[in-house]
């Protein structure tokens, strides 16, 4: 049976749920090529709003590397979506876009981090997600105070939940 979702957030009810990578692809011109695993939960508990998570493994030994906790939420009456999320790396982030169809899009407007963060620093990113059939895609690109903006991470995910 379907979901019962806030009204605020029915434009994202093709994104709610748990997904696992199947094809992923790592990379930046400063790093060598990197692949990994990553399971993503969009959840809705009856709030007008989506609790975000994700956790990237190693692909070999199932480590765990990169981790991300946030809330997606929808400006009512609107297509504008908001991602607040934080960082295992130490960055926090205001992301701001808009939901298209079965498009999400967001640039971080506003990134934050401790006085001790390592460098360098990321200045800029951008998430894209889109549903193709039952596959839900997924484009980062970031900008360092290194790196001109271009592309980070590629992966497909395949529904779990
Ligand atoms: C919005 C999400 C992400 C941001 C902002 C981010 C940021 C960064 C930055 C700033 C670097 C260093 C680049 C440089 O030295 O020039 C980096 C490298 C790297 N990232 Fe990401 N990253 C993100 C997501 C991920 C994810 C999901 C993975 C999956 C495992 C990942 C894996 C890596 C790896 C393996 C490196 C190279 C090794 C290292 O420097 O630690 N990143 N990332």
């Amino acid at each position: 049976m379907a979901q019962k979702l806030h009204p605020n957030i029915e434009c994202l009810r093709w994104i709610v749920g748990k997904w696992e990578s199947f094809e992923v692809s790592g990379q930046y011109p400063t790093v060598k090529d990197f692949n990994f695993r990553e399971t993503i939960d969009f959840e809705s508990i009856g709030q007008p709003l989506i609790n975000y998570s994700s956790i990237a493994r190693n692909y070999e030994t199932g480590a765990p590397m990169h981790l991300e906790r946030g809330f997606l939420k929808i400006k009512p009456n609107t297509n504008e979506a908001a991602l607040i999320a934080s960082q295992n790396s130490g960055i926090s982030t205001i992301e701001e876009g808009s939901v298209e169809e079965k498009v999400l899009s967001l640039e971080t407007s506003s990134i934050c981090r401790p006085s001790f963060a390592k460098q360098p620093f990321v200045t800029k990113f951008q998430r894209k997600y889109w549903l193709e059939e039952d596959v839900l895609n997924y484009e980062q690109h970031m900008e360092t105070e290194n790196t001109p903006l271009q592309k980070h991470l590629f992966v497909k995910y395949r529904r779990i939940e």
